[in-house]
């Protein structure tokens, strides 16, 4: 092999490594950190006024409301959370329902 397409195999094994590992990961901040809120199924909850997940909200937009909460029951994770840790939690709710 040239080195070129050694360099693009090595690429496309890092991106197919990278994005499964990005749901786990959201799978894991979603458990610990979001889960005891939304359910684990993104249902919500009636009794703490936590509602479903809009379906066709866009993952910017998640993640924007992520990152700066809706007073006063939804908190902002703007510093608790990195972006790409938002990235993946957010990519972790698409994948629910
Ligand atoms: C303390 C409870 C609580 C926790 C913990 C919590 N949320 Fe929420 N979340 C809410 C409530 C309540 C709302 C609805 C707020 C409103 O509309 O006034 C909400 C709304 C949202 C919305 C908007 C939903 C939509 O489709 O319009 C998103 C996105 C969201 N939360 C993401 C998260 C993520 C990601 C986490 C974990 C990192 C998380 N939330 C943790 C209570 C919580």
């Amino acid at each position: 092999m040239k080195p070129n397409r050694v360099k693009f195999a090595v690429f496309l094994l890092v991106i197919s490594a990278a994005t499964p590992m990005l749901a786990q990961n959201g799978a894991a901040i979603y458990k610990s950190k979001c889960q005891m809120c939304h359910m684990a199924d993104g249902s919500g909850n009636k009794a703490m006024k936590v509602p479903a997940f809009s379906p066709n909200a866009s993952a910017a937009s998640l993640i924007a409301i992520t990152r700066k909460g809706i007073s006063p029951r939804m908190p902002a994770y703007a510093g608790k959370l990195t972006d790409a840790q938002m990235k993946a939690v957010v990519a972790y709710i698409k994948t629910l329902k």
